[in-house]
């Protein structure tokens, strides 16, 4: 059987920001990864190190001080290269369904939710007529359990958690190949995190050409859907695991990531020590180097991710007469 091309390919994707006064913030660095068709990739790590920024990268969405580099394959188009004017016709909302971070950002002000559901539903499936329209914007809105009763509000009129959920619910309108579904569960609470996360992976499952990447904090939410775990640690990934293996008995290999983990509080709840670096100084060897209890000399040398891994000393793989000793 012949493998289908991966939905998403990104090879050697780099952002990088310039400051004024020549300061350069290495946000994302040689990112690469794939994502097949019917799966979900799960991207974790703690705040700032440049997962939103990656998201922006694909949707062509970065301000006017960003540089990038490498390619981002959606099919045949680079979305690194690709002009505005493609990105805005025939990507966003079309070929990639965002789920954004800022949800209240991303919604019109000035219209009702009802609205902007409705507009979505004409404009991406062609659905005409008033009662049409009305009834295909109220199931959207139930697909991500928007209670039927707030979408007569504007965005204003929203807590953040309906916010999210409206946002959701536009992103899934379009049946887009692709779903970038950015912290899709902040301030929801844990049924509506699984209700949510559940959708995300239905919309996946409902056709086998689609996929998901799911930019999460919410690890237990990554275990819930994800196919595929990639950890990003000061813009760069540091692993990209088998979800089963990475929170089963395997465990994740690199040190950063064994440590999210056991940060957990049904863990061994013990935070990492220290903070990660600025990404405007970054060393030359490791950036996890000073928070690493594994580092030796060798580790002034940076490791590369070849296999899954990129650490010079990453935690044994387990084999199978491990697991059932
Ligand atoms: N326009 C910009 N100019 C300079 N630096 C920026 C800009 N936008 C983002 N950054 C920096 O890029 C880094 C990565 O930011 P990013 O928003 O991707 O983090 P994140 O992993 O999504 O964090 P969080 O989990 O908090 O959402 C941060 O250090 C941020 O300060
Ligand atoms: S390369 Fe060295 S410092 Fe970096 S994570 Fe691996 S063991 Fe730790
Ligand atoms: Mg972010």
């Amino acid at each position: 059987m012949t493998e289908r091309p991966p939905v998403l390919s990104v090879r050697g994707l780099s952002v990088r920001f310039l400051l004024p006064g020549g300061r350069r913030i290495a946000a994302v660095t040689d990112a690469h990864f794939d994502v097949a068709p019917g799966e979900c990739l799960a991207l974790i790590g703690e705040s700032g190190c440049g997962k939103s920024v990656l998201a922006s990268a694909l949707l062509g969405l970065l301000p006017a001080n960003a540089q990038t580099a490498g390619r981002a394959l959606l099919g045949d188009l680079d979305l690194l290269t690709a002009d505005e004017r493609t990105l805005a016709r025939t990507v966003r909302g079309r070929r990639i369904g965002l789920v954004p971070q800022s949800p209240a950002a991303h919604l019109t002000p000035v219209r009702t939710i009802r609205s902007q559901l409705e507009e979505t539903v004409a404009e991406l499936r062609g659905v005409r007529g008033r009662a049409a329209l009305r009834e295909a914007a109220e199931q959207a809105a139930e697909r991500a359990a928007f209670p039927p009763d707030h979408l007569d509000r504007h965005p204003h009129e929203l807590s953040g958690g309906l916010a999210q959920r409206a946002a959701t619910a536009l992103a899934l309108v379009g049946g887009a190949p692709l779903l970038l579904a950015d912290e899709p569960t902040t301030g929801l609470d844990r049924d509506l995190v699984d209700r949510t996360v559940d959708e995300l992976r239905r919309h996946v499952d409902a056709d086998g050409d689609r996929a998901l990447l799911m930019i999460t904090h919410d690890l237990a939410a990554a275990e819930r859907v994800a196919d595929r775990v990639a950890v990003m640690y000061a813009g760069r990934i540091v692993e990209l695991a088998d979800a089963q293996a990475f929170f089963g008995a395997q465990g994740p290999r690199h040190p950063y990531s064994r440590g999210l983990l056991e940060a957990l509080p049904d863990r061994a709840f013990t935070p990492i020590p220290g903070l990660p670096p600025e990404l405007g100084d970054l060393p030359d060897g490791c950036a996890f180097a000073p928070r690493c209890e594994r580092t030796t000399g060798a580790c002034t040398t940076l490791p590369l991710l070849t296999g899954s891994v990129a650490c010079h000393h990453p935690v044994p793989a387990v084999t199978s007469e491990d697991i059932r000793a």
